[in-house]
């Protein structure tokens, strides 16, 4: 039986990995942060008891902000497999604290790779690297596109990037990024723009909000769905060699986009709705990232099932029974037609969300 390590667990994407490993017949082990408050909604519907005669699926406590955890941990359990999934992953938020995000997002994978090293231990090494590392640099992006970081997290993460070629090129450890585009999903944190939009919909059509505040507008992303984007991580590691791989839709669309498509689909005029808040700017934006997914199409045989506008309908509808409205079902029928058996909506979006629902202002 293979085994992995996740870190960054308890996160959207990290949740979706987990489940798609535990179906590929894995043993999975996940890295959570110590909490006053629960932290694993997300993955609570595919929790073990530790009691039980070996359990698939083991949490560890740990924090990329320190160190001593890390190469015993490695060392013990040997996995085939690493996927470094965790980080301060809020680019605006890295604006406030820019030092925290640059221990965790970028220093922290470094200590991951050198205790790789230093145990000795042969695995493969997932970093997840992503699309705001291009910045400025213009669209559409691929891997040969040079970095124009805009962000510390971007900052962090290029340098993430760059130390996980290192080890692969210096020491011949198998390490290798996945550039991943924007990802979407009912799991998506609530401050991200997409999940706020779809929850900001759902607390209007339910009469608790009557506004939803945003930023920019006009920014345009290449947003997909979130569970394809962990398929094609898994499949990055099944490669025989070590390979950097840019993932997306290859298609923009504007956060204005986002919120007509979204407000259309619920019956609702986003103009009545909507309101632009300064303080929602950023010091500095990204325009426009478009992926160009030529290498994963032809190496992983990697293609996205869920467009633009599925996923729209996928979030809505989530948010919707969220709150206990009856949703327009768009979303339910795709997912099953799409992606079948691995990704249902009861088990995969509903018991999720009723755990992780919280506030929708901001
Ligand atoms: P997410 O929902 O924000 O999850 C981040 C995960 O990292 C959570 O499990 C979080 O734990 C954990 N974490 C944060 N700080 C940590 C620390 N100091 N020590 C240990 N764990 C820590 O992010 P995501 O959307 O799933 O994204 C997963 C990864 O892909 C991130 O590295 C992100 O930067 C990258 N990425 C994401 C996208 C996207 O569009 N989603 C695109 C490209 C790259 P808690 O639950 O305790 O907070
Ligand atoms: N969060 C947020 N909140 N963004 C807003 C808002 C708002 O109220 N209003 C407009 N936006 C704009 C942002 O300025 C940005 O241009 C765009 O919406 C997307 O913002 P986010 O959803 O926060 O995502 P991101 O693109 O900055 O970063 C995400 O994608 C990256 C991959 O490109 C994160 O998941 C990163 O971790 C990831 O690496």
């Amino acid at each position: 039986m293979k085994r992995a390590l996740i870190t960054g667990i308890t996160g959207q994407d990290g949740s979706y990995l987990a489940e798609l490993l535990l179906a590929h017949g894995y043993e999975v082990h996940g890295v959570i942060r110590r909490a006053s408050t629960f932290n694993t909604q997300r993955i609570d519907h595919i929790y073990q008891d530790p009691n039980e005669e070996n359990p698939r699926l083991r949490l560890h406590y740990g924090d990329l902000a320190s160190t001593e955890w890390i190469l015993d941990l490695i060392y013990h359990l040997a996995p085939d497999e690493i996927y470094n999934l965790a980080a301060q992953s809020h680019v605006k938020v890295s604006f406030e604290i820019p030092d925290y995000t640059g221990d965790v997002t970028g220093l922290g994978t470094t200590k991951i790779l050198e205790a790789i090293r230093r145990s000795g231990i042969k695995t493969k090494f997932y970093q997840a690297s992503s699309s705001e590392m291009f910045g400025r640099a213009p669209a559409p992006q691929d891997e040969a596109t040079p970095f124009q970081p805009r962000s510390p997290y971007a900052a962090a993460k290029v340098y993430s990037y760059w130390m996980t070629r290192i080890y692969r090129e210096g020491y011949g450890m198998f390490a290798a990024n996945g550039i991943l585009f924007n990802h979407e999903s009912p799991r998506r944190g609530e401050t991200f723009v997409t999940r706020k939009i779809t929850r900001g919909i759902a607390a209007i059509a339910a009469g608790r909000e009557q506004f939803l505040h945003l930023g920019n507008l006009d920014a345009q992303r290449d947003w997909g769905y979130a569970p394809e984007y962990m398929e094609a991580a898994w499949g990055i590691l099944q490669q025989e060699k070590p390979d950097d791989f840019v993932i997306g839709i290859g298609e923009a669309h504007s956060v204005r986009e986002f919120v007509e498509e979204a407000f259309t689909y619920a019956g609702l005029d986003w103009k009545a709705h909507v309101k632009v808040s300064e303080r929602y700017l950023r010091p500095l934006e990204v325009d426009r990232l478009v992926a160009n997914t030529a290498k994963a199409q032809k190496e992983l045989q990697w293609q996205p099932r869920i467009r633009f506008a599925d996923l729209v309908a996928i979030m809505v509808d989530a948010d919707m029974e969220v709150l206990g409205l009856q949703s327009l079902g768009k979303g339910k029928i795709i997912l099953e037609e799409k992606l079948g058996h691995w990704h249902q909506w009861h088990n995969s979006v509903s018991k999720v969300i009723r755990a992780t629902a919280g506030r929708a202002s901001e």
